[in-house]
């Protein structure tokens, strides 16, 4: 593994650390609970440092399992729902699935099972894809009429011809699962409570449940989406971490990329953050599920993971985040794709619908979406 980068990296680091183990870009950080520099080895900061000086191994990440983390969200929401269908409340959630696109398919087929296995009601609306604008708002505004209906999620994309964010603004803002609604994004920037999106509230469920520290860490977001980098930038902002949105004309992303304590990585292109971008120790959460078909892409991608390559020859195709798999050598934790944060995308949607029975029925809010709540922040 290569940890001296660049010219700067040749000499030996202001806090006396081995060039070899010193990236030299950024100034030694000091820990702000410990006073100690990070290369001079806080240990809470630089477990990863300490391990590699130690031994000159490869120290593997840390994994942050999703599957593990969405099995403690369901089993406090099965509490909550048996409190809810105590009192004749029982959470139900509509999707809509507009044409026959194959992930969308897959996604919307996985978030009717979770319903299913929860015991929250579901029902799946199904246009074609010559489907109108007009005919999508009549659909929407029949779900929010109805009132067994507590959350409407339309899957994106829609097809060209619809008015996307005219069907998403018509979707009735108490029931806007996927916190994707205008008045619930104004929340969020508020830091009100809300609605927020189950992707960018996911990822903070890994962080907290994980114990990562986020107050007063640098954060860098990859990616701008509505959907992803900006909910998450103001979530991270919320919880106290110092926040940088990185997007395609972003200069030297690498070298910004390296500044950070926690990467988040929602940008699309697979494998894009490498090993040498990363900060050694740093937490990274990959957002990205891209699915790799072509041979020379997978070879290139997995030279040195011959249990991924295997798995490509076998199938024909493989799975890969938008982190390279050689920065699981580098990071001090990492989420794995699959089994990161997908599985916390479909848990914050079925925390959202129960949270949104409840508040549309005047229930105040309690566990687990309240870990997403956002507190107003101070200046
Ligand atoms: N398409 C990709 N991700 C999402 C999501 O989180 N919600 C919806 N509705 N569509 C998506």
């Amino acid at each position: 593994m290569k940890l001296a980068r660049g010219r700067s990296a040749r000499r030996a680091c202001s806090a006396g650390v081995s060039p070899a183990l010193c990236v030299g870009k950024k100034p030694p950080a000091r820990c702000r609970r410990h006073g100690a520099t990070r290369r001079a080895g806080c240990a809470t900061m630089s477990r990863k440092l300490a391990l590699l000086a130690g031994s000159g191994e490869k120290v593997p990440a840390r994994i942050l399992n999703g599957i593990t983390i969405r099995d403690q969200i369901y089993a406090e929401l099965k509490q909550e729902l048996a409190a809810l269908s105590g009192d004749g409340i029982r959470p139900g959630l509509a999707a809509v699935l507009v044409g026959e696109n194959p992930a969308s398919q897959i996604y919307v087929r996985s978030k009717i099972a979770a319903c299913e296995q929860l015991g929250i009601g579901s029902w799946m609306r199904t246009p074609p894809a010559t489907v109108t604008t007009d005919e999508m708002l009549a659909l929407v505004a029949e779900l929010n009429s109805r009132d067994d209906v507590d959350g409407i999620l339309v899957q994106l994309p829609l097809p060209p011809q619809v008015d996307t964010k005219r069907v998403l603004e018509a979707v009735d803002p108490a029931k806007d699962v996927d916190g994707f609604h205008p008045v619930n994004l104004g929340r969020l920037v508020s830091g009100r409570a809300g609605l927020v999106a189950c992707t960018p509230a996911g990822c903070m469920e890994i962080l907290r449940r994980s114990g990562i520290p986020i107050e007063g860490a640098d954060a860098v977001v990859v990616g701008r989406s509505d959907i992803v980098g900006k909910p998450m930038a103001l979530l991270l902002m919320h919880a106290s971490a110092t926040v940088t949105i990185c997007h395609s004309k972003t200069r030297d992303l690498p070298g910004v990329v390296r500044r950070a304590d926690i990467v988040i990585a929602a940008i699309g292109r697979a494998a894009m953050i490498e090993a040498d971008w990363v900060w050694p120790g740093a937490t990274v959460i990959d957002v990205g599920i891209n699915r790799i078909t072509d041979r020379a892409e997978a070879q290139k991608i997995f030279a040195n993971f011959p249990a991924k390559l295997a798995q490509f020859h076998e199938k024909g195709s493989v799975l890969v985040g938008d982190v390279h798999p050689g920065v699981a050598e580098v990071a001090g934790a990492i989420t794995p794709v699959p089994g990161g944060v997908g599985p916390l995308t479909i848990a914050m949607l079925m925390s959202n619908t129960v949270k949104a029975a409840r508040l549309r029925r005047g229930r105040g809010q309690t566990a687990p979406g309240s870990l997403t709540g956002v507190a107003a922040a101070k200046p």
